[in-house]
C-alpha cells in the first residue's frame, strides 16, 4: 500500500542528511535501483569509495518514498564503532526503546513486522557480516520491509539484488564542445561554480576538463576535489590546478 498521495515525499524520509550540493546525472542508475527495489526486498549498491553510492541511495529514497506507507529510514553505519551496534543504530533511527526482557533485535523484529517501510543501510562495508546478519533477520521477520544497502562489497545474502554503480559518464572523445553534456564534466562545472559563480568553460578549457575527468576515471569524489583545487586561486574559465 502506498502513502497518501498528498504526502510530501520529504515528510516520509527519516534519518537522511539533507543534500547540501546539487545531484548531477545518474537518471539511469536511479531508475535502475528504484526498479530493482520494486522486485527485490534487498538491493545492494556496490562500488569503490567515492563512486557516489550514498548519494545515489539518497536520490532513490526520494524517488520511491511514496511506495512505502511508513516511510524511508536511513541508518548510517559508517560511524558505528562495533559490528554488534548495527541493530542499535537502526533502533535509534526508528526511535525504539528497548523493552524489558527483549534484545534490541527482538524489539526491532516486533516493530518492523507491523511496518511497511524501506530501510537504507549506508556504508555497510566495515561491518559487512553484522550488516548481512541484520538484513537476514529483518527480511525473515518483517514481510513488508525492504532494504537498500550501500557497500563497497556485496552482503552476500541469497536473494540480494546487486547494482554495481558505474563511474559518471565521460565526454565523447573528439567532441570537446559537447563535453559539458557529460555527467563527469557537468559535476566539475557545478562544483567549480559553487566556488566561483563566474566560472565558465570555453572550447579550450572544455578540452582540458574533459581530459581531467577522464584521468580521474569519472569518480565523483575525485572530480569534486579537483574542482575545488582548481579554484584555488581562481582563474576564470581555467581551473588553476589543470591549466
Ligand atoms: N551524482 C552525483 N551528483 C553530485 N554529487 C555526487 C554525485 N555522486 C557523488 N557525488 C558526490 O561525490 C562525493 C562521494 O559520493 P558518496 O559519498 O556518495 O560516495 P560513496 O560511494 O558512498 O563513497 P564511500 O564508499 O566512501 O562511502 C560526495 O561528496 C557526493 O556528494
Ligand atoms: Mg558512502
Amino acid at each position: 500500500m502506498g502513502a497518501d498521495a498528498t504526502t510530501e515525499p520529504t515528510e516520509s524520509l527519516h534519518g537522511l542528511r539533507p543534500a547540501l550540493t546539487s545531484f548531477v546525472g545518474r537518471a539511469g542508475a536511479v531508475d535502475a535501483v528504484a526498479g530493482l527495489l520494486g522486485k527485490y526486498r534487498l538491493v545492494t549498491v556496490t562500488g569503490p569509495g567515492g563512486m557516489g553510492k550514498t548519494r545515489l541511495a539518497d536520490e532513490v529514497a526520494r524517488q520511491v518514498a511514496e511506495r512505502f506507507a511508513d516511510g524511508v529510514w536511513g541508518v548510517e553505519l559508517a560511524t558505528i564503532a562495533e559490528p554488534g551496534s548495527v541493530p542499535a543504530a537502526a533502533a535509534t533511527v526508528l526511535g525504539l526503546r528497548q523493552a524489558p526482557g527483549m534484545s534490541v533485535m527482538e524489539a526491532l523484529g516486533a516493530h518492523l513486522a507491523r511496518q511497511q517501510l524501506l530501510l537504507i543501510l549506508d556504508n555497510c562495508e566495515h561491518v559487512l557480516e553484522a550488516a548481512a546478519q541484520f538484513c537476514a533477520t529483518v527480511l525473515l521477520s518483517a514481510d513488508d520491509v525492504r532494504i537498500l544497502a550501500t557497500s563497497r562489497e556485496p552482503l552476500g545474502l541469497p536473494g540480494e539484488a546487486r547494482y554495481r554503480l558505474p563511474p559518471l559518464a565521460l565526454p565523447e572523445r573528439g567532441s570537446p564542445g559537447d563535453a559539458v553534456a557529460s555527467e563527469a564534466v557537468a559535476l566539475f562545472v557545478d562544483r567549480a561554480r559553487q566556488l566561483d559563480p563566474h566560472f565558465t568553460l570555453d572550447d579550450e578549457s572544455s578540452a582540458v576538463v574533459a581530459r581531467l575527468v577522464a584521468r580521474l576515471d569519472g569518480l565523483p569524489l575525485a572530480i569534486e576535489l579537483a574542482a575545488a583545487a582548481g579554484q584555488r586561486p581562481a582563474r576564470r574559465g581555467r581551473p588553476a590546478a589543470i591549466a
